[in-house]
């Protein structure tokens, strides 16, 4: 029975190990710190999102209205900031371009992101959008990607970040042309935008990290007046 179990956890340990590695493509992921609790990042990560992902992608499970709450914004903030003027502060975070249009445009239609970060993983998405470099090969955009091998995604942010190229000697990526932020603050913006898809791959997960505060407090309080009760009526029996 024990060697039993021990195959079927070494089994689930190798699954799940490979797994992670398949997803990652063999590529080495770096690590980002999510926190759904840091508001302020959250809206900007919003920010980045709707300016510069949403042209092509939707959120189609997630309600300005919904977001709006949970990342600690007014509906009339999110109107006049993050919404195009056609849409209601009730409708879903949908693109007006066509499915059929993009996949003539991009070979593919770009996905849906609502659980992309569930699908990959936040620290995939955090190196992904950082590993954008040149590439003459890549006829329509003109780059590729080190963790996305010919992703037909173009490099959306190069204002940001400016151009890398793949360095044969370093076989690391180095700076071509420069952006507009330095290398920190362009990491900070996709940490932000990070945290903001993670967000919106769990919108619930906000609300049960509240709950759980309340919960705990509720058992402490609890204990506080069942120990002594418990102590009251065994008294006699001891
Ligand atoms: C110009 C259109 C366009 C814009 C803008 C764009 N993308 Fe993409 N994106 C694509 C296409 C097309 C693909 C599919 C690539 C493929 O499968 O080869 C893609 C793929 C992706 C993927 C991989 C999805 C998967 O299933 O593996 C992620 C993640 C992603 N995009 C995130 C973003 C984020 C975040 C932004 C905003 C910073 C953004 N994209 C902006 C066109 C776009």
């Amino acid at each position: 029975m024990r060697t039993l179990i021990f195959t079927i956890f070494s089994g689930l340990l190798l699954l799940t190990s490979s797994y992670a590695t398949a997803a990652s493509g063999g590529v080495h992921l770096d690590a980002v710190e999510i926190d759904l609790d840091d508001k302020a990042s959250l809206q900007r990560g919003a920010k980045t999102f709707v300016n510069y992902c949403l042209s092509c992608h939707q959120a189609s499970f997630m309600r300005y209205n919904r977001m709006a709450k949970d990342i600690g914004l007014t509906d009339e903030q999110v109107t006049k900031n993050l919404m195009f003027a056609s849409d209601k502060i009730g409708d879903t975070m949908t693109v007006a371009m066509r499915a059929d249009d993009a996949k003539k445009w991009f070979g593919v239609t770009p996905p849906d992101l609502s659980v992309i970060s569930r699908a990959k993983g936040t620290d995939w998405l955090y190196t992904y959008l950082r590993t954008f470099y040149l590439d003459d090969t890549k006829k329509a955009t003109g780059t590729n990607n080190l963790t996305f091998k010919d992703v037909g995604m173009p490099h959306v942010l190069w204002q940001q970040q400016g151009y890398l190229r793949n360095d044969d000697e370093s076989h690391g990526l180095i700076s071509a042309t420069k952006g507009d932020k330095s290398n920190h603050e362009y990491n900070v913006m996709i940490r932000d935008l990070t945290n903001f898809l993670a967000y919106i791959g769990e919108p619930s997960k906000i609300q049960r990290l509240a709950i759980a505060k309340w919960v705990l407090l509720y058992l402490v309080l609890f204990f506080l007046v069942a120990y002594p009760m418990k102590k009251a009526f065994w008294r006699d029996i001891h």
